[in-house]
């Protein structure tokens, strides 16, 4: 059976002047998901965009935004980004004082949850909460800007927990988030990812380009992941 994989462009590399229409023009291209970088320039250093910028978002498309926290402390602002209409809400764990708490706080207000891990943080945090994710998200950079090269140590933390998920027989989705390229998104999903993040390789490629611009962007992407299926 074939798996389903999900693009999911991250925003930060968008042209924020005009984010509504960059949000339109890259599902109008075949993007299945919105990733939003939320940086609060102390959990790491840059500062980006909160709730307010999800609310003005969320009429403006019909899918699903992905809200990536790199805040800490997570709880008071889950609530909030709930309200402003993400469909998922990940944070990292070392972030968290009660991580099981925060999961909870995002299932109860309505969201998907999930956990997400810097290169080097362990895996140990998935030991008891498996049950309570929706989407495990693995940096392959590390967090705070856009446009670094995908870190190659990545892949065996990949592998690794594509096992985790396949042996809790759960639908949690594995996203990877950092340097993905058209070069190096079908290993990436060999490895066992089944979304991609992609800022500065998707905006990148559509700036200064006409209408549905980012056509061909994706379009290569996806052609890499048919090679895999
Ligand atoms: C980094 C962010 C990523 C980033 C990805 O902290 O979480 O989502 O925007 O950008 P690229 O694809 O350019 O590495
Ligand atoms: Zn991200």
């Amino acid at each position: 059976m074939s798996r389903t994989f999900r693009i999911a462009p991250s925003i930060l590399s968008a042209n924020f002047a005009k984010l509504g229409q960059e949000v339109t023009d890259v599902i109008a291209s075949g993007a299945d998901i919105i990733h939003f970088d939320v940086m609060d320039n102390h959990y790491v250093p840059n500062l980006t965009i909160g709730p307010l910028v999800c609310e003005s978002l969320r009429p403006v498309t019909d899918a699903i935004i992905d809200v990536h926290l790199m805040v800490k402390p997570v709880d008071r602002i889950i609530p909030d980004f709930a309200k402003a209409g993400a469909n998922m809400i990940t944070f990292h764990p070392e972030a968290s004082e009660h991580i099981d708490r925060s999961l909870a706080l995002i299932r109860d207000s309505g969201c998907k949850a999930g956990l997400v891990f810097n290169p080097a943080t362990p895996l140990h945090y998935l030991d008891h909460v498996m049950d309570k994710l929706d989407m495990i998200l693995l940096m392959s950079v590390n967090p705070g800007f856009g446009g670094q090269k995908f870190i190659p140590e990545t892949l065996n933390k990949i592998r690794e927990v594509r096992r985790r998920i396949d042996a809790s027989g759960r639908d949690i989705w594995l996203e990877v988030d950092g340097g993905v390229k058209v070069d190096n998104i079908a290993e990436v999903a060999r490895a066992g990812a089944d979304v991609f993040v992609a800022g500065s390789a998707v905006f990148s490629a559509g700036r200064d380009t006409d209408a549905h611009r980012y056509d061909s962007v994706i379009q290569a992407l996806r052609d890499e992941l048919a090679k895999v299926n």
